[in-house]
This record gives C-alpha cells, structure tokens and sequence, in this order.
C-alpha cells in the first residue's frame, strides 16, 4: 500500500496540528494538503507537502486529489456535506482499499437542547463504546450528526473498500502547532463575554460540566489512527464502530469561571474575580456575532461529557499533556491579546 496522505484544514488549530505532526513524526509520507489560501512560510516550513488549490465547495478537485490518496483525513469543518460527499465520491473512484479519517466533536452528544439540566450537572458520560449504537442514531437535529450520518451511510454500503474513522473530540485547549491558527475556540470566546459582562459567569449552580482534551493528547489518536490506516487498517476500529471520542478530564462552568475569574482580576482584565451568576436567558443572548441560535447556552450552560473508551482500549490512550488548569492562563490570555 502507499503512504499518500490528503490533508484539509491544514492551516487550522486542529488541521494545522494534525499536518504538523504527521510532516514531523512520518517525513516518509507524501504528504499532500488541500489548501484555499496558501499562507506565507507554508512552503518553507513544509517543504515536502504537496498543495492543491481548492475550497470545500470545489467538488471536482476534492474528488480528484482524493482519488490519489490512500487516507484522507478531514478536519476544518465538522459540518460541511459538500465537502464530505467530494471526499467519499473520490475515494470510490479508487479500485483498492481506502481511509477516511473525519472530524467530528461533541457538541453532537450535548444537551444544550434540552432546558433539563441546564446550568445544572447532567450525570449522564457518553461512551463511544457502549453507547455507540445510540450516537450512530442520533436525531438530524444534533450537532454535526448531518455529516456523521453521510459517512456512516458510505461506511455501511461501502464498507469493504471504504474504511471510515470519525473522531469526536471534546472542548480542545492548549497552543496549536498550526501555521495560521493556533487557538482553539472556547477560551477567546469566554474571555469575550465576560469583558462585555465585567465578570466570568455561570448559569444555574454552574455545575453544567463539559470535557476536555488537550490538543497534544487529541494527536495521539489522529496518529494512531493514520498509521493503522497506512497499514491496512491494523487494529483500528472502522466503520460504524470506528467512532473515537478523545477527552481526557472534566471541568464544570462553575470551576472555568473561578479559574479565569482569578487569572483575568490579577491581569486587571477584571476589576472582580468574582463570577457572576446569570440567567439563562442572558447566556441565550451572548456570541451573538456567530449567528448560531442557542450557541452560547451549549458553549456555557449545557452539559457535553464523553470518556474515550476506545482509544483507550485499542490504543491505551492516556493523558500525556499538560491539564487544562495548567493551560488557562495562557489560553485566555492569548485571547486578549486578539
Ligand atoms: N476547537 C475545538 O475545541 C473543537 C472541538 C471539537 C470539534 N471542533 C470542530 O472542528 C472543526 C475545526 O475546528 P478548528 O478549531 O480547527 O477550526 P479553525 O481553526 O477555524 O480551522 C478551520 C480550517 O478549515 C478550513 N476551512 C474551513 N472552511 C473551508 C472551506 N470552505 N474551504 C476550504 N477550507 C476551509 C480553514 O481554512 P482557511 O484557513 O482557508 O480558512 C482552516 O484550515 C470545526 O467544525 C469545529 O466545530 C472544534
């Protein structure tokens, strides 16, 4: 089998990472990146990767790039089905075996619809082993699901020759080792709203609680995942059951917003560092420049917990990086200084 790798997102936090660490760890890889917009350095820095030009919406060129590629992996935007139909029509032109390494997240096992428990801890910790009948089912409404669902159809009529992995990280924190972007999402936009407020905040008893991963430890599955591929598959999961969640621990809102509380106050970011409780209809209120509905009460007052079973199992897949407590005063300030 060959090594030919398409990359996308690869001047994003995530994409960006997982390039990096597949041109550093695996220089044998002919590395090829599907790249809109070439930024300065690239060349230099990536000496050996092949570019194409092309955004997501350009369907032809996905579907030819990919077609000479033995592993494609998919990771600017969870939710794009132009792009994720290019990618799957490309690799059936091919007449042997090939990967498709997707990104997904958990906003798709998140609450955030559901007024239950919000601000509130919802006991109930998703597997990606034995709940994944359940997150191969879930309603068209959930987050990301309308991209999962187009793969695991492709998984299951083309299951012998198209070999599917979606992985589905949690809340991601820590510097990226991307060219462009390297912060992930979370952070900056908290670090916003509560400039705005004068105060971090919660809502309901902030007990509402997400996971987390740092994205060094998030590359280790990316890693594992792209080697087994380039081996045939190796003892991977693929398919409906190649589904890996990636959090390593947990932090509850009411926990984020003492934390940065105390970080923005003793920056003079804050003139408190003290959070504030606020409702739930004022979080509703909140990122709105994303004009997203309902964003900012799944980022702040939803529950979205995960355990990454299957990485651990097959991969023995543990943290290696440093906490998200050891990484929030550099991830929020970071984002002040935006
Ligand atoms: N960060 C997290 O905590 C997290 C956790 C779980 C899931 N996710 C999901 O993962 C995805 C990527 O997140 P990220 O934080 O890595 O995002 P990001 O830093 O904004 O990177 C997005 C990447 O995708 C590329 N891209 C987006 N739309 C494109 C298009 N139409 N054509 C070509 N390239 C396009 C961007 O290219 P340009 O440079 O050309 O814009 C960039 O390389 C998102 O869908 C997000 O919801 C994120």
């Amino acid at each position: 089998m060959g090594s030919n790798v398409l990359l996308t997102g690869g001047t994003g936090y995530i994409g960006g990472t997982v390039l990096d660490t597949l041109a550093t760890t695996h220089p044998e890889y002919n590395l090829t990146v599907l790249l809109r917009t070439v930024p300065n350095g690239f060349q230099e820095r990536y000496p050996g990767v092949k570019i194409v030009r092309g955004g997501y919406d350009n369907f032809d060129i996905i579907a030819n790039a990919v077609s000479q590629s033995n592993v494609v992996v998919h990771s600017g935007d969870s939710d794009h089905e132009g792009s994720i139909k290019a990618i799957i029509a490309g690799l059936l032109r091919r007449s042997s075996k090939s990967f498709l390494i997707h990104l997904s997240g958990t906003g798709i096992i998140s609450d955030w619809r559901d007024p239950t428990y919000m601000g509130r801890l919802n006991p109930k910790v998703w597997s990606d082993v034995s709940d994944i009948d359940a997150i191969t089912s879930l309603p068209d409404s959930a987050l990301h699901r309308n991209v999962d669902k187009i793969i695991q159809s492709a998984a299951v009529a083309h299951g012998d020759i198209l070999k599917t992995a979606i992985v589905c990280p949690p809340d991601i924190y820590g510097t990226g080792r991307g060219l462009v972007r390297t912060r992930s999402v979370y952070m900056p936009v908290f670090l916003e709203e509560s400039v705005k407020l004068g105060a971090t905040f919660y809502a309901g008893d902030g007990t509402n609680t997400r996971s987390w991963v740092h994205i060094e430890d998030l590359m280790i599955i990316y890693l594992k995942l792209v080697e087994a591929a380039l081996t045939g598959g190796g003892n991977a999961d693929w398919g409906l059951q190649g589904y890996y969640f990636a959090a390593t621990h947990e932090a509850s809102q009411l926990d984020i917003a003492k934390a940065a509380g105390s970080i923005l106050h003793k920056h003079g970011i804050l003139k408190t560092e003290d959070p504030q409780r606020v409702t739930s209809g004022q979080v509703n209120t909140m990122m709105e420049r994303f004009n997203y509905p309902g964003i900012a009460t799944y980022m702040f007052a939803a529950n979205s917990r995960s355990t990454a079973e299957r990485a651990k199992k097959l991969f023995e897949y543990e943290a290696k990086a440093s906490t998200l407590w050891e990484n929030i005063e550099t991830d929020l300030l970071a984002g002040a200084s935006r």
